[in-house]
Formats: C-alpha cells, sequence, structure tokens
C-alpha cells in the first residue's frame, strides 16, 4: 500500500490507513476471513463502518448519566436506537462467518489442536467438539464482536501515535534505523525490502520496543478505563469502595503524572523503558505508583 502511494505521490491519511489494516488483522485473526478494507480503492466496507458506529454509541454511554441513556434504550430513541441498528448488523455478519466456519470444518474438519494459523472461531468450535457439545451461537458471536472491538482500535491508535509521534522526532526514527540495520543480515542490507522473521528480532530491537512503550505511555490506546468492585473492598489507597462505586481512572493521565515519570514527562524519550544493561523494563503504569499511594496514604491520615 505505501509503496503504492509513494509512486504516485498521494498523500495518505496514515490512521484510516493503520485502521484498515487492523480491522483485516483482527477479523482475520477472529473469523479466518479477510474483510478487505486496505485496498488502494480505500472501499467503505459496510461491516467496519457498523463495528464503527457501534462503538461511537458504546463510547456516548461513558459521557452521559446512565439514567439517561437507559432511557434512551427503553424509547428506543438517540444513541441507543444507532446503538441498536448497528449491533443487528455486525451480529446478522457476524453469525453468518459462524455458519460458514461451521461448513467449512464440516468438510474438511480436522481436529488439531495445534495447528498453525487457526482462526479464533475455529479454535472455540474444536474445543467443543473435542467435548462432544455444539458452541453456544451467542458466546461465540459475542465473544468475536469483543475481540473485533478490542483488537481494532488498539493496534491503529497505537500505530498512528508512535508513527506521529517519531516523524516529530528525527533523532528517534536515526535511533530506529540504525538497530533495524544492526539486525538485517550483512548480504542483505541493500536490498530494497527486508522481511523480518520474528525470532531473529526477539530481544534484538529495545530501541523499538522502547519506542512503542513510550508512544503508548503518551497516548495509551485505551486511555481510561472503569472498574466497579463486586464486594466491599478497600483500595491500596485506604479508600473504601462499595458494590456499585464507578471506580474511573484515565491511563493518559497516569501517564504523564510528572513524580513518576520526571519533569520530562511530557516528552517522548524511548530511553526511559531501557535499563543500564540495555535491556528493557517492564515497568506497568500500575508497578510505578508506589511513590503516590506512600503520598496519597499521607494524606489520609492527616486527614
Ligand atoms: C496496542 C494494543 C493493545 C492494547 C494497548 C490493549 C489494551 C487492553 C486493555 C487496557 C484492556 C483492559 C484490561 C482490563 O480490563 O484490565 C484490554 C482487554 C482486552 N483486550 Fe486488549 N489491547 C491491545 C490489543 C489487543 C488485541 C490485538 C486483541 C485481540 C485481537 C485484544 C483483545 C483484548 C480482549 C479480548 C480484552 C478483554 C476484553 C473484555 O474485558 O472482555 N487486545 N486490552
Amino acid at each position: 500500500m505505501l509503496d503504492n502511494v509513494s509512486k504516485q505521490c498521494k498523500p495518505v491519511d496514515l490512521q484510516d490507513l493503520f485502521q484498515r489494516f487492523a480491522f483485516d488483522s483482527t477479523c482475520i485473526l477472529v473469523t479466518g476471513n479477510d474483510p478487505g478494507c486496505l485496498s488502494s480503492e480505500f472501499p467503505e466496507v459496510p461491516f467496519a463502518k457498523t463495528v464503527e458506529e457501534a462503538e461511537e454509541s458504546i463510547f456516548y454511554r461513558h459521557v452521559v448519566p446512565e439514567r439517561v441513556w437507559k432511557l434512551q434504550r427503553w424509547l428506543g430513541i438517540g444513541e441507543e436506537q444507532k446503538l441498536k441498528k448497528s449491533k443487528e448488523v455486525t451480529d446478522r455478519t457476524i453469525l453468518e462467518y459462524i455458519q460458514k466456519k461451521r461448513v467449512e470444518l464440516s468438510k474438511g474438519f480436522t481436529v488439531k489442536e495445534e495447528e498453525e494459523g487457526v482462526d479464533l472461531l475455529t479454535s472455540y468450535i474444536n474445543e467443543d467438539y473435542n467435548f462432544g457439545v455444539k458452541s453456544d451461537e451467542k458466546f461465540l458471536r459475542d465473544t468475536a464482536f469483543t475481540f473485533l472491538i478490542a483488537g481494532r482500535d488498539t493496534i491503529s491508535s497505537a500505530l498512528t501515535c508512535f508513527f506521529w509521534l517519531v516523524s516529530r522526532n528525527p533523532q528517534v526514527e536515526t535511533k530506529i534505523r540504525e538497530e533495524l540495520k544492526l539486525v538485517i543480515p550483512k548480504d542483505k542490507v541493500t536490498e530494497k525490502w527486508w522481511r523480518f522473521d520474528i525470532n531473529e528480532l526477539k530481544n534484538k530491537l529495545v530501541y523499538l520496543h522502547g519506542a512503542l512503550c513510550e508512544a503508548m505511555r503518551l497516548y495509551p490506546p485505551v486511555p481510561f478505563q472503569h472498574k466497579a468492585p463486586l464486594a466491599a473492598d478497600i483500595l491500596p489507597s485506604g479508600h473504601l469502595a462499595v458494590p456499585k462505586t464507578k471506580i474511573l481512572f484515565s491511563m493518559y493521565a497516569m501517564g504523564r503524572i510528572e513524580s513518576i515519570w520526571g519533569e520530562d514527562c511530557l516528552e517522548f524519550k524511548p530511553e526511559r523503558w531501557i535499563t543500564e544493561k540495555g535491556g528493557i523494563k517492564h515497568d506497568s503504569l500500575f508497578s510505578m505508583r508506589d511513590q503516590e499511594l506512600v503520598w496519597e496514604k499521607k494524606l489520609l491520615s492527616l486527614r
């Protein structure tokens, strides 16, 4: 795709391109089918569009009070009406994929557990076949939908922000290129294209790994989340959380806390993920919060 657009000197919207790439890859991973979003004609694929519409309506539920969207759902109006319509289309399409998969498997059914390249639906159906049960259609449909949503925007957001940050930081681009050159076999360096094998890359692209972590620290693909306890619990900070307490936390903000990440917390510095020994640091947003917790506990004891 990129070679094609660069030959034609066409501008390309990388975010759109990565969304297409991520939707196709996730769909192949989940259903074994390629919806064909990533193509030089940049087609509008109805299935991809309805998944996007469903996601938009689901997001809306996070920004209006619960009572409002529940009332809208009951009355069948607004975003809830849209969600119902787009969910009907996505459900129908996924059920068609499941049906197709069942037919394919019934024709050349081989129950090989470790078969390479097996998609998620095949694995689930095979697993149930091994246990002598027919997979539950609704379970398969909803699991496939969850994966489609979980895989698409995360990958495309991570890639978009990564390339945007690299394009604004040429010194990072140079270091990534230098590291890549070290991995390419000497006799292949002059070749225009080189496709890396995953095993060749293992533990070798530390700087690139750091750059990806750094891009996701500044622009986390899942920027906020909420959780609710099933039973009353005390949070590490000492706060009481009772059932139905909605705990909202922003990974976007957590990745930019100056007391944790330092004064340069807003800068794109892949080096902060690299250890003195040259390996990758495996700190997470959560494990690095100790300092904050001590501070929060001190505050609570003062109250
Ligand atoms: C840059 C890539 C990705 C990021 C940053 C990411 C991040 C996350 C986060 C933060 C959660 C929530 C975890 C929690 O509840 O504590 C999650 C859940 C999940 N992710 Fe990912 N993810 C990525 C890629 C993927 C891909 C490629 C797939 C599969 C195709 C996937 C499948 C899932 C599933 C199935 C869940 C559980 C959803 C549920 O709660 O039912 N993710 N991911």
